[in-house]
């Protein structure tokens, strides 16, 4: 009886073992993450992590390959193919999701958070899960990245809100974005990311906005030199699976999408960390580097609030009774 029993076992789990990757056997996925920041940057260094545990945690069941650097193309034209399941995961910014889903543009609101504690509260939360979960069509919403706080830079300084006027300011391929700009007084103009390099170096506009470590890293700095800090925005980041890298998954075993979310909550944790080292790192950079950061005082700042104040007058009730309770989740 006894051999009857342990005989059973062994099948058992042999036929257990069967379904995971013996060392050194092919993965039974190989699947593709893009995202348009350079390999060492904090969310592209996230992806390899959560490429990296995806792998640990299924039994090199799955991989994940990641492209950084744009290599995939521009975040909106990857995000249409993780739509359609040509890309399989990215992370990428709210101010580009928004366009595609306006329910977004809630978090895209200027001076909603008045910190980035008060953002994690509210991400790390019921309402981080609601918006989530209306990700949930032929892209899945997986977690959330640090993107801290924009500001706007120029080639030429500015020391107030008049200065602005009439500048030519590019924002992300987002109308709502460009409102928010005209309501400071900008002229605006859409371009994507990895084209504001060339379009500065040529002059086509005068100024862009971004956080610090997008500002460093992309070379903005070298011909914007001049950086105000109006904090206009706390623009969160978003990690992204297609629905047809789910059904895949699934196909392999339903178990393996728990360990795509948990992979994606500990990735955006770890980027967390790298976010807070890396923003610091780069203003302090910036200022070694002989770029003049202006602090606005706080009767400026107030001025550039009440200008992108009408915007909030556009929202319908639901979007404000959100917008409500994230007000509320303040620390
Ligand atoms: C940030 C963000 C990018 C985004 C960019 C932009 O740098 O990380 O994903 O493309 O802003 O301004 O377009």
């Amino acid at each position: 009886m006894r051999k009857v029993l342990l005989c059973l076992l062994s099948i058992i789990l042999l036929v257990s073992c069967a379904k995971k990757t013996e060392e050194g056997e092919k993965p039974l996925l190989i699947l593709r993450y893009g995202d348009n920041q350079p390999d060492y940057y904090p969310t592209t260094r996230a992806a390899r992590y959560f490429s990296q545990r995806v792998e640990e945690k299924s039994d090199g069941r799955i991989k994940i390959e990641v492209y950084g650097d744009g290599r995939l193309g521009n975040e909106n034209d990857v995000f249409r193919m993780v739509e359609y399941g040509g890309v399989d995961f990215m992370r990428l910014s709210i101010g580009t999701l928004s366009a595609f889903y306006p329910e977004f543009q809630i978090l895209q609101l200027p001076y909603l958070f008045s910190s980035s504690a008060h953002m994690w509260n509210v991400l790390d939360g019921k309402v981080g899960d609601y918006f989530l979960s209306i990700l949930n069509g032929d892209s899945i919403g997986l977690s959330w990245f640090d993107a801290g706080a924009r500001s706007v830079y120029t080639i030429e300084k500015i020391d107030t809100l008049s200065d602005l006027q009439d500048k030519v300011i590019r924002t992300q391929e987002n109308d709502k974005m460009e409102e928010i700009f005209s309501l400071l007084g900008a002229s605006t103009i859409q371009i994507p990311y990895g084209s504001v390099y060339s379009e500065l170096m040529r002059k086509t506009i005068d100024g862009a906005e971004n956080n610090f470590p997008s500002y460093m890293y992309t070379g903005h700095s070298d011909v914007a030199r001049f950086v105000f800090l109006d904090e206009h925005m706390r623009l969160p980041e978003i990690m992204v699976m297609s629905r047809k890298a789910m059904e895949e998954i699934k196909a392999i075993d339903e178990d393996l999408l728990d360990v795509i979310k948990e992979a994606a909550i500990e990735a955006g944790i770890y980027e967390r960390q790298l976010w807070n080292e890396e923003e610091e790192k780069a203003k302090r950079d910036a200022i070694i580097k002989g770029c003049i950061v202006t602090y606005p005082s706080y009767d400026e700042i107030e001025k550039w609030k009440e200008a992108v104040s009408p915007i909030y007058d556009t929202l319908d009730a639901e979007s404000m009774k959100i917008v409500e309770e994230i007000k509320s989740l303040d620390e």
